[in-house]
C-alpha cells in the first residue's frame, strides 16, 4: 500500500476525519522520515480536512518532526522531575559527547538532540526517549553506553562511513 492507501485505511476506522489526523501523520512520518509542508498538505488533502488542523498537530507534539532528524532522535526530558535528577548536566554531557547543541544533528546524520516536556515516566527520571524506547535512571556512564550501543546498531545497518566508532574530535 502507498501512503494514501494507508492513510485512507486508517481514516476508515474513525467516524470523523479530523480524528484521523494523528494516525495519518504517524503514517506520513514513517514514509517520509519527517513532515515538511508539502507532506502536511497532502495529508490534509487525503483526509479532506483543513490544512491548519494538520499543521497545528504536527507542530504541537514533539513526536512529529517538521524538520529532518538523525537516524536516532535523542529526546531528553527537561521537565521538573528529570531536571531535579540531573537532566541539565546530562544535556551538557550529550552536547559535549556529540559535538552539537540542543536542536542540532551530528554531521554524519546519526543523532539529533532535543529536549522535551514530561515523558510520563518520572519514576525513572532522568529519562530520554530514543525512537520508541525510553531510557531511564540515566547518568553519564549510562548515556555513554547508550551512545555506543546506538553507534553499533548504526554500523550494522549502514557500515562505518555513517557511524563512526567515536564522536568527532575524540
Ligand atoms: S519529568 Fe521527566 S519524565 Fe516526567
Amino acid at each position: 500500500m502507498n501512503m494514501r492507501e494507508k492513510i485512507e485505511a486508517a481514516a476508515a476506522r474513525y467516524p470523523d476525519q479530523r480524528s484521523a489526523i494523528m494516525p495519518a501523520l504517524l503514517i506520513a512520518q514513517k514514509e517520509h522520515g519527517h513532515l515538511p509542508g508539502p507532506v502536511l498538505e497532502e495529508v490534509a488533502d487525503i483526509l479532506n480536512v483543513e490544512r491548519i488542523w494538520v499543521y497545528e498537530l504536527a507542530t504541537f507534539y514533539t513526536l512529529f518532526h517538521t524538520e529532518p532528524v538523525g537516524m536516532f532522535h535523542l529526546q531528553l526530558c527537561d521537565n521538573v522531575s528529570c531536571m531535579l535528577r540531573g537532566s541539565e548536566a546530562l544535556l551538557k554531557h550529550l552536547e559535549a559527547m556529540l559535538g552539537i547543541t540542543k536542536g542540532g544533528t551530528t554531521p554524519e546524520g546519526l543523532f539529533t538532540l532535543s529536549t522535551v516536556e514530561c515523558l510520563g515516566a518520572c519514576e525513572m527520571a532522568p529519562v530520554m526517549q530514543v525512537g520508541d524506547d525510553y531510557h531511564g535512571d540515566l547518568d553519564f556512564a549510562r548515556v555513554d553506553a547508550l551512545l555506543d550501543r546506538l553507534r553499533a546498531v548504526a554500523r550494522q545497518a549502514t557500515g562505518p562511513v555513517l557511524a563512526p566508532a567515536a564522536p568527532p574530535g575524540e
